[in-house]
């Protein structure tokens, strides 16, 4: 059994075990991936301060996301395919977040239904939704998501049309994978992922396939997202399924303060600062980056998340002293349930809590929300001066 002390451990491992089509859509972002590595490299250049001589007993990560008590300050994101990635993927990781006690997004595109990861884990769980032109689904889907007893609705504003990723289209995506020869040839070599998918029943798109109508490729991401997306959302939209859910609602992939300020004006209880994962405009500004402005802006207004680039509990610490009330997390949960299912997941969320608690003491402090720019070391001019 290897030692595992870092994300990038798993993400060896996780390399390795799992069919390259489902390593590549997990691990590319749109176009020439500029924001996709920016999501990280940017996260590099804020430093943290170190402080001596403080008190560092009786330390708590514990903080609240939307009202939630967390036991970190970290949300699982929502991710397309989970169950390519691992047999029952889905069901796994919203397992191991529960355990842990961080909070798990289902999403639409998942392999395991809405119902089927509500029959099979303990708590309430968030659902995100993407806007579809058909109303008839998005009503179901809403309701469907009310019978399973979804915690909080998260609606992505990021991708009504998909952003291209290039290996995609040369893998020929899709769930389950169709057997061409390449793909035939790299999966004789994933055995230990083979066997677990074929003990399973779940490996289509659960919310889609026997739920929408006229699809024509219900194994492709790509055509679902193409047909049935709804490329006319706006806020009034929003505000309209915010009032069909009637629960908590959660914005995801807000990346403008002006933006941030309709966002805000909708009355959502928390707004996600996204670019989603790099992998829709290529050329946006790492999320990290986009932080602060939308904290000043809205921050008193609207609790405010941040996703992209958290690699690890340095990530997190940094993102939260600059004002978000939570992070998320999607590749770095991924690289643990590709690599070892539900065991990977733990793992990932072990290592991010150990990273944050550590830094957290060595810049002095020992509770996560009290966490504030003090503790932070920004480059002068690190947000920029990018002008309209
Ligand atoms: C879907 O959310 C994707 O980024 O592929």
């Amino acid at each position: 059994m290897p030692v595992i002390t870092t994300i990038d451990d798993l993400k060896r491992i996780y390399r390795r075990r799992v069919p390259k089509m489902f390593y590549d859509y997990c691990e590319s972002g749109s176009w020439t991936e500029q924001t996709f590595r920016e999501n990280t490299s940017d996260f590099d250049q804020i430093r943290l301060r170190q402080r001596v001589a403080v008190d560092m007993d009786g330390r708590t990560t514990a903080s609240q996301m939307i009202g939630d008590d967390v036991a970190m300050p970290v949300a699982l994101a929502p991710v397309g395919m989970t169950g390519m990635q691992h047999a029952d993927g889905e069901i796994l990781a919203c397992r191991a977040a529960q355990k842990f006690g961080v909070p798990y997004t289902l999403s639409t595109m998942s392999i395991c239904s809405i119902e089927d990861v509500a029959e099979n884990v303990e708590k309430p769980f968030w659902f995100q939704l993407y806007a579809i032109k058909d109303e008839d689904y998005l009503r179901r889907v809403i309701e469907r998501a009310k019978a399973a007893k979804c915690s909080a609705l998260v609606i992505t504003l990021d991708l009504q049309i998909l952003g291209q990723r290039h290996k995609d289209l040369k893998n020929g995506l899709s769930a389950p994978p169709k057997m061409t020869v390449p793909t035939m040839l790299n999966l004789a070599t994933k055995w230990g992922w083979g066997l677990e998918m074929l003990q399973t029943k779940r490996r289509f798109f659960g919310n889609i396939v026997g739920h929408a109508k006229g699809v024509s490729d219900p194994s492709s991401l790509m055509s679902w997202t193409a047909e049935n997306f709804d490329p006319t959302l706006n806020w009034d939209k929003i505000a309209k399924i915010k009032e069909m859910w009637g629960g908590k609602v959660i914005l995801k992939g807000v990346l403008d303060v002006e933006d941030a300020r309709m966002a805000a004006k909708v009355g959502a209880d928390a707004i996600v600062v996204s670019n989603h994962g790099g992998r829709q405009l290529d050329g946006a500004l790492s999320s990290i980056r986009m932080l602060r402005p939308i904290v000043d802006e809205v921050g008193d207004q609207v609790e405010i998340h941040l996703d992209s680039g958290i690699r690890s509990g340095q990530d997190v610490l940094k993102a939260v002293a600059m004002g978000a009330k939570g992070v998320w997390i999607g590749r770095a949960y991924i690289y643990g349930l590709g690599a070892m299912g539900e065991k990977g997941v733990t793992r990932a969320l072990e290592v991010i809590h150990k990273e944050l608690d550590v830094s957290m003491a060595l810049c002095g402090r020992k509770d996560a929300n009290t966490l504030d720019r003090e503790v932070l070391l920004v480059p002068e001019g690190f947000e920029g001066r990018w002008q309209a």
